[in-house]
């Protein structure tokens, strides 16, 4: 039985809505042939592709991971790693006592707005006293995986030629390049050739590097969203173009503001929009890319936190849509650590050539042992179970903070939570106004950025709207700051 109570197929026994589909030890043997090396990447590959092309269908459960690895001849362990990784990108889903089941593949066009972080700014330390800091923007770094990024250090260092130490190509190190474009097209949907694809310092550089490209081309300004990530603003804004907000309603930017901008460049969140969390509707994905036709314009999409996602179907990359608009980009700062500056873009046929040479005259190229050491990261695995094992801590903790909420602040709405770091609560009027709410938790140690710091809207509803981080704060952490925020307003 599935979770919802009807009964459904399995891949070794094809019923009516299975017809045609083959059993998943049929369809896997090839890979399970593979050479040991490479055979848990194999079953990993004939199994996304089996559910893209639609060999096993939606719905379809898939035998025991011990059932199939007998049949296959293979560990059990690659089976349940093959397994976890799909559920991971969607592609099959998981339920305890009810075995693994296929879901759908990523998909480049949403359905339904989801229900909700903040600027490229890390959160500043939190000062002494301070009994929670739920400032959004950074991902838990004790998660940082310490020992496999030494391990890929080490392989590095023994195996690179004394060559790979001279500069390095601007557009970043072949082995990167080739290894980012293969993941960003199974995990997001992009359209990645790596020949296009750019290893920069993160999206702040991509923005950059973009921003100076379109300035010297004749651009004037860039619009941004509002609400969304003042960082956007100031990126762009330093490399001497104006920034235009530009209104968002709950299913992506408004046409008719966008329309009136006069504006040829846009700069959007659409898979999670940061801070609201909403994902873009299939409509107005469609609508932002003909205006871009339209006025031979540009798209930047910053795919920030498109890697973690707790109760829906991935939403696939806007780029995969039109890759001659969209100017992809995306980061390591939320999956390992801001910290080391790493991150790519992937550009339209009409851009590489100026930004190759923009970032060449910028740094001369990408510290070329990082790269070498994250194309090792995700060419051995090691990447994707670095964002499953975030993924399972980083749902857990989003669960803390919506029971805590619950606890203390009844009749809050929260949104944003199916994915991300971050959630977007809207207490009751009675909790406010917000500026003496933020004040009390303040003084009570706990940090909070309220709605209002990512924008020009001013709602006149007394509301208390806050956007709250969670992925770097442990679950007894969570409770205690919403705890002590409860109390402060209490005795006030
Ligand atoms: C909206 C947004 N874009 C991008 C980033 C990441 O920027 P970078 O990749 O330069 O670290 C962040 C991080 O906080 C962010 O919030």
């Amino acid at each position: 039985m599935t979770p919802s109570g009807t009964t459904s197929t399995t891949a070794a026994a094809p019923t009516a809505r299975n017809s045609g589909a083959q059993p998943a030890w049929e369809v896997l043997l090839p890979a399970a042939a593979a050479p040991a090396r490479r055979r848990g990447r194999a079953l990993q590959e004939s199994l996304r592709e089996a559910v893209r092309s639609g060999r096993l269908t939606a719905g379809t459960r898939l035998p025991s991971s011990r059932a199939l690895a007998q049949d296959l001849g293979v560990s059990r362990g690659l089976v349940t790693e093959a397994y976890e990784q799909l559920v991971a990108e969607g592609y099959l889903r998981s339920d305890r006592g009810s075995g693994t089941w296929v879901g759908g593949a990523v998909r480049t066009e949403q359905t339904a707005p989801s229900p909700g972080t903040h600027g490229l700014a890390a959160p500043a330390p939190p000062g002494s006293g301070t009994v929670a800091d739920f400032r959004p923007g950074t991902p838990d770094l004790s998660l940082f995986p310490r020992a496999a990024w030494a391990a890929a250090q080490r392989t590095v260092l023994s195996e690179l030629p004394h060559s790979a130490l001279g500069y390095p190509d601007p557009r970043g190190l072949p082995e990167l390049r080739s290894a980012l474009a293969a993941m960003l097209s199974r995990r997001r949907g992009v359209v990645a050739d790596p020949d296009r694809l750019v290893v920069c310092s993160g999206v702040a550089q991509a923005a950059t590097l973009l921003g100076f490209v379109l300035r010297a081309r004749g651009h004037h300004d860039v619009g941004v969203e509002d609400p969304g990530s003042p960082e956007h603003s100031r990126l762009f804004a330093a490399t001497g173009l104006d920034t235009l907000w530009l209104p968002l309603d709950e299913e992506g930017l408004r046409p008719e503001p966008l329309a009136r901008s006069g504006t040829r460049a846009v700069v959007v969140t659409p898979s999670h929009q940061f801070p609201s969390g909403i994902a873009w509707s299939a409509e107005r994905r469609g609508m932002l890319l003909e205006w871009a036709r339209s006025v031979d314009g540009y798209v930047c999409e910053d795919d920030y936190d498109g890697d973690f996602r707790y109760d829906r179907a991935p939403v696939g990359a806007l780029q995969g849509l039109d890759p001659e608009r969209v100017v992809y980009t995306g980061s390591v700062s939320k999956s390992l650590a801001p910290g080391l500056r790493l991150g790519w873009m992937v550009l339209p046929a009409s851009l590489v050539e100026e930004i190759v040479e923009r970032k060449r005259t910028m740094d001369l190229g990408h510290p070329a042992l990082d790269q070498a050491a994250l194309a090792h990261l995700v060419t051995s695995g090691g990447y994707d179970r670095q964002l499953r094992r975030c993924q399972r801590a980083y749902r857990e903790r989003r669960d803390a903070l919506l029971a805590a909420l619950d606890e203390h602040f009844p009749g809050t709405t929260v949104t944003g939570i199916a994915a991300g770091l971050h959630v977007i609560a809207c207490l009751p009027a009675r909790y406010g106004p917000a500026r003496r709410f933020l004040e009390a938790a303040a003084n009570a140690g706990v940090a909070l950025r309220g709605l209002e710091e990512y924008g020009t809207a001013r709602p006149t509803d007394g509301a208390v709207r806050l956007v709250v981080g969670y992925a770097h704060l442990t679950p007894t952490t969570i409770a205690a700051g919403i705890g002590r925020v409860a109390e402060a307003l209490d005795a006030r």
